[in-house]
């Protein structure tokens, strides 16, 4: 039974982090004429709304995208506050993007998304707003390992999990290998958290080891609860496009101050 729900963390440091990379990649990606692929093994609802009282409850997305607007942390033309703004403008001042909807400020027709997501109420909301998109209620992996390599070939698959099933840690190594095999040109993506007890260590390890040419960024930032064991969070890109890492020391240098 999976119990994670987004609208709690939505807008927080690690998903502004996130979010900004994401970001920056669809914008290079798109700004190519040929189409692409977009996939995502675990998209969440798409779309939030940082007034309500999970956003509240937490005060994650104050701490994060909120403050980050109200002391610019990123220049107003950085491909994240251009999908907020588009956003922003179609559901209202408070809404905050997930990582579908920031792709779809950038996909263009003759793109094709593919969107995975498994909690039957998440799923229910994102199909309100990804109508651009083909969705699939299954696990996000099997998803990918199906479609993998996509049509077209040139693309970007982001898997961002809720990591609620502890084995995701070991499992994830494994499944990034067989899809970068199948695909070895896909730009793929995978964030994960920094935690106190170190339970992400070795699956970074083993990527590293596995992919000794891909971008490894990483973040720190204060817990948003005292004693919660997330401080901070990561990011690996297979076949980081040009520029990405000068783009995520920038990003990184932000979360330093
Ligand atoms: C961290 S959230 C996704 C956030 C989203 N990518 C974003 O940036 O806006 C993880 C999502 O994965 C979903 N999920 C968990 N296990 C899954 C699985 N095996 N396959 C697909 N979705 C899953 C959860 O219901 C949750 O909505």
């Amino acid at each position: 039974m999976l119990s994670y729900q987004h609208a709690y963390h939505a807008g927080n440091l690690a998903d502004l982090y996130k979010h900004a990379l994401l970001a920056s990649i669809l914008a290079y990606l798109t700004a190519k004429p040929k189409p692409l692929s977009y996939l995502e093994t675990h998209a969440g609802r798409g779309l939030y709304d940082l007034s309500s009282p999970e956003a509240d409850k937490t005060g994650e997305a104050a701490a994060g995208i909120t403050r980050a607007l109200a002391e610019n942390w990123l220049p107003a033309d950085h491909p994240l506050c251009l999908a907020l703004d588009a956003v922003r403008a179609r559901h209202g001042a408070s809404a905050y993007p997930g990582s579908p909807l920031i792709a779809r400020h950038f996909l263009r027709p003759g793109d094709v998304a593919h969107l995975a997501e498994l909690h039957p109420a998440e799923h229910e909301a994102l199909a309100e707003i990804a109508g651009f998109a083909h969705l699939h209620r299954q696990d996000g992996f099997q998803m990918a390992q199906a479609i993998c390599p996509p049509t077209p070939r040139r693309g970007l698959l982001l898997i961002d999990p809720s990591y609620e099933v502890k084995a995701d840690y070991d499992a994830i190594p494994r499944q990034i290998a067989k899809l970068a095999r199948k695909w070895n040109v896909g730009v793929i993506v995978l964030w994960y958290p920094i935690l106190t007890d170190l339970r992400h260590a070795p699956m970074v390890e083993a990527l590293r080891r596995n992919h000794p040419e891909a971008l490894v960024s990483e973040v720190r930032f204060p817990p948003a609860r005292p004693g919660h064991g997330m401080v901070g969070s990561g990011m690996v890109v297979l076949n980081p496009p040009y520029g990405l890492a000068e783009e995520a020391l920038r990003i990184e240098a932000l979360y330093d101050r």
